[in-house]
């Protein structure tokens, strides 16, 4: 093969599937405009060429929190196309790489049905499987939580990311059954708190049959388990998000 045979183009920046759609900000404007564009267009974004729906915005958020709880393993509910879970592994594998988490990083997905996610996967990095474990199960099902255990390592410091429907009844499951795998000083993220708020979600599909995000949360937070659990507002910092709920685990404290 010669070198220019080896030669492979770079996609074209100006195919329109490559990049998720631009929105205006004109300083005049409304906020209220632009927000509700910016959540139009969260769903149209990318990473690595597979599907990623956060705002640039809270994906830094994760990336202070994950280097601040020193994540080993992120459990996620909802993997979708996977665009998220390949975002995170990079980022576990960069914080591996700076010494700060073991090299055994992992991604464990759960979504209902991962049929096409193997493939997508694959053609985005064909070694995806050394660190993204993409698990089938109904996060509504406490067993499902069970395989996710399984493929934890021992004394592994997880951040579980609950991304699945943004209704009440997923919501309050997800924490009955997966805040046991967050550590003292770790983080529990509900996202999609704005799925409550429908004057911001006018160019998404209506929320339908979801909602209850933000009431599942407060309900959850004040029962035996929530009690372990600091709601963190003040972690939305960049202002436009999608209203993450970044919930920290209170440290432990010993009494002298
Ligand atoms: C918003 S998408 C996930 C987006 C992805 N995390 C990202 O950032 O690109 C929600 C996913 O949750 C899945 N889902 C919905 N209900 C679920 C349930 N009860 N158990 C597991 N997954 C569920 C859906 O199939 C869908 O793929």
């Amino acid at each position: 093969m010669t070198d220019q045979e080896s030669v492979v183009l770079p996609p074209h920046v100006d195919d329109p599937e490559l990049l998720p759609p631009g929105v205006e900000a004109p300083a005049e404007g409304s906020l209220l405009t632009y927000w509700q564009d910016r959540v139009g267009q969260h769903v149209h974004d990318s990473y690595a060429g597979v599907r990623l729906m956060k705002f640039p915005e809270d994906l830094r958020m994760f990336e202070h929190l994950l280097w601040l709880s020193r994540a080993q393993v992120v459990v996620e509910l909802g993997t979708h196309s996977g665009g998220s879970a390949l975002w995170f592994r990079d980022r576990l594998r960069t914080m591996a790489a700076y010494g700060l988490v073991p090299q055994d990083i992992r991604v464990i997905s759960v979504d209902l049905s991962q049929k096409n996610t193997h493939d997508v996967l694959a053609a985005a990095d064909s070694r995806y499987a050394e660190h993204i474990a993409l698990l089938e199960g109904d996060i509504l099902d406490q067993d499902t939580s069970f395989e996710v255990a399984e493929h934890i390592p021992q004394g592994a410091r997880c951040l579980v990311v609950e991304d699945s429907r943004h209704a009440y009844e997923t919501t309050h499951a997800a924490l009955r059954h997966y805040s046991r795998f967050v550590p003292a000083d770790g983080f529990f993220v509900v996202e999609d708190g704005l799925i409550d708020s429908p004057e911001l979600c006018v160019h998404i599909r209506p929320p339908g049959e979801t909602g209850g995000v933000v009431s599942a949360v407060r309900d959850w937070l004040a029962g035996d388990q929530g009690q372990f659990f600091q709601d963190r507002p003040d972690l939305n910092r960049y202002g436009i998000s999608c209203r993450n709920m970044w919930l920290r685990r209170k440290s432990v404290t010993t009494s002298e």
